[in-house]
């Protein structure tokens, strides 16, 4: 099981699995092998495998069914959290390698799309960032010098290009791009086999130990797979209790997506100032129509009950700019972890010599996952990464008062959290939990996560996230228990649907 199991259904989801895989049914040898099958871990593997390595890859659930059936791919070098906040966190320099990582990562998918023939809907198209209200003008001035000083292409136009509305001055960044994730991890997946490659679904990473030969990686059903190095590009390291989880926190963010006549929005990213951002993109469809897909919305994960109002707000929101929009078809939600100096974790584990981990996505994990791709390959095969001291997993992340007070935020969460051990029930009882919704209840010391399934009967589990000990919070629309301090998630009996947990809820 993995996210794919979750109730929502995004729009590139009837391609999932993107390729059929048999569970691993015995014990197995070879040079890498890679945990997690989604846009990192398929473009780690795909390099690896085309450089002639022996490649594992196995997933917990579907191949391709993690968080990128979950994206609307944008395929952005714009930094979503602003190039002139990076610069202040992180100086000039370390921001120019940044954004050339990102760059490197679009130029990359192309170049895969057209060496393999891949079908993807790759194109190029220019993004808009516009302000979403009046006093946000003077952000998008320090973004435009931001980017000028490290080197990014940008210019300013009258208008975004938003049919229904008036955006006023918005900067254009041309090249970037946009492309279909689960055709694209099809067509990865393909090639890695080609190329003699095993992929494995069904087949959950448990427990891992490194010695000074290699990697020996012990998956559920208890099978062992022996390798010279492992990578964890699990989404949210599921090898690690602590170092990473400290420097990131998990946001919960929502897209919709209705049809559109062909032409009557423009192909192009377009995205607004606030926060919680929206961002917009079409898919083509056929001769008449596009997919206008729109997101935003976004919450800390576990801290909120009103999803449905937020789905309802962003179809408004849409509705309002593009007159052409009537209705959306596909309602869904996914998470993102935010790193709290807004740069991904790509290279060597903290502390480990072949192990490397990939993580820290943000809203920008497609373009992030293919740059950590292009960190970890060349630190596998014994070359030099320029990109790995930038993204290096074990960099101090505290260097900045802005940064410090995202940490803050995040270790305030997990301390509000174990405060909820010695809190009450949310409902007097069970019979109060009506079918199809969960509630947590204490039972002495204990918290139960309990959910009513549709026939009347109750699923009583232990409360207890068994990543590192919070309190699971009932999910009502993905249906779901979700874990606000690290991000895993749980199905309604208590099996791991996202790391970092590898272990189910434990039975009350
Ligand atoms: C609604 C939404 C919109 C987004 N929009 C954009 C966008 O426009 N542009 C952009 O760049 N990014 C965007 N993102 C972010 C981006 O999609 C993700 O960060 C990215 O897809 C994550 O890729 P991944 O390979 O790290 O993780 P995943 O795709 O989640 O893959 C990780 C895999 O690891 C597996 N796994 C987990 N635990 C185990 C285990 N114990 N054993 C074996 N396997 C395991 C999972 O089953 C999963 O398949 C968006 C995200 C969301 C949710
Ligand atoms: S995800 Fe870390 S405690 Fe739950």
């Amino acid at each position: 099981m993995n996210v794919a199991d979750e109730r929502s259904i995004s729009c590139w989801m009837d391609r999932v699995p993107v390729v059929e895989a048999p569970p691993l049914a015995a014990d197995a040898r070879c040079d890498v092998v890679v945990i997690g099958s989604g846009i990192a871990g398929l473009s780690t593997a795909y390099e690896l495998s085309r450089s002639g390595r022996s490649v594992i890859v196995i997933d917990r659930g579907t191949i391709g069914g993690g968080m990128t059936a979950r994206t609307t791919a944008h395929l952005a070098t714009e930094l979503d959290d602003f190039y002139s906040e990076l610069i202040r966190v992180r100086g000039e320099d370390e921001a120019r390698i940044y954004h050339d990582s990102q760059v490197a990562a679009v130029n990359r998918i192309e170049a895969i799309c057209r060496d393999e023939k891949l079908d993807a809907d790759f194109a190029r198209v220019d993004g808009y960032l516009f302000p979403a209200e009046e006093d946000h003008r003077r952000d998008l001035e320090e973004e435009f010098d931001a980017c000028r000083k490290i080197g990014v292409e940008v210019e300013w136009v009258e208008r975004a290009p938003v049919p229904g509305y008036d955006t006023g001055r918005a900067l254009r960044f041309p090249n970037q791009g946009r492309f279909h994730p689960t055709k694209y991890l099809a067509g990865l997946a393909q090639a890695i086999i080609r190329h003699g490659g095993r992929l494995h679904a069904d087949t959950a990473y448990v427990s891992d130990n490194e010695d000074e030969n290699g990697v020996e990686i012990t998956v559920e059903a208890g099978h062992v797979i022996r390798a010279g190095a492992a990578v964890f590009a699990t989404n949210s390291p599921v090898n690690d209790k602590v170092a990473i989880h400290t420097k990131q926190a998990p946001d919960r963010t929502y897209a919709i997506a209705g049809r559109v006549p062909k032409g009557s929005v423009p192909d192009a990213l377009v995205w607004d100032t606030y926060d919680a951002y929206h961002y917009v993109r079409i898919q083509p469809l056929g001769e008449a129509e596009d997919l206008l897909i729109v997101g935003g919305e976004d919450h800390r994960s576990g801290e909120a009950e009103d999803m449905d109002q937020r789905l309802d707000a962003l179809e408004r929101w849409t509705g309002e700019r593009y007159p052409s929009f009537t209705r959306a078809e596909y309602r869904w939600s996914g998470q993102v972890l935010e790193p709290i100096d807004f740069m991904p974790f790509s290279g060597r584990n903290p502390g480990s010599r072949n192990i490397y981990i990939h993580s820290g996505d943000s809203g920008q994990g497609i373009t992030n996952g293919v740059a950590g791709s292009l960190t970890i390959f060349p630190l596998i095969i014994g070359e030099d990464s320029r990109f790995a001291p930038v993204l290096d997993p074990a960099r101090k992340s505290l260097t900045s008062t802005s940064s410090l007070g995202e940490f803050v935020r995040g270790q305030a969460g997990v301390m509000k959290n174990m405060a909820e051990h010695l809190g009450p029930s949310e409902v007097a009882s069970e019979d109060e939990i009506a079918p199809g919704e969960g509630a947590i209840i204490r039972e002495g010391l204990a918290k139960l996560a309990c959910y009513r399934a549709e026939d009347g009967s109750i699923v009583r589990r232990s409360a207890v996230c068994t990543h590192a000990g919070c309190i699971v919070h009932w999910n009502g629309f993905e249906k779901c228990w979700d874990c606000p301090c690290h991000g895993s998630q749980f199905a309604p009996d208590g099996e791991v649907l996202n790391g970092p947990a590898v272990k189910p809820l434990a039975e009350a």
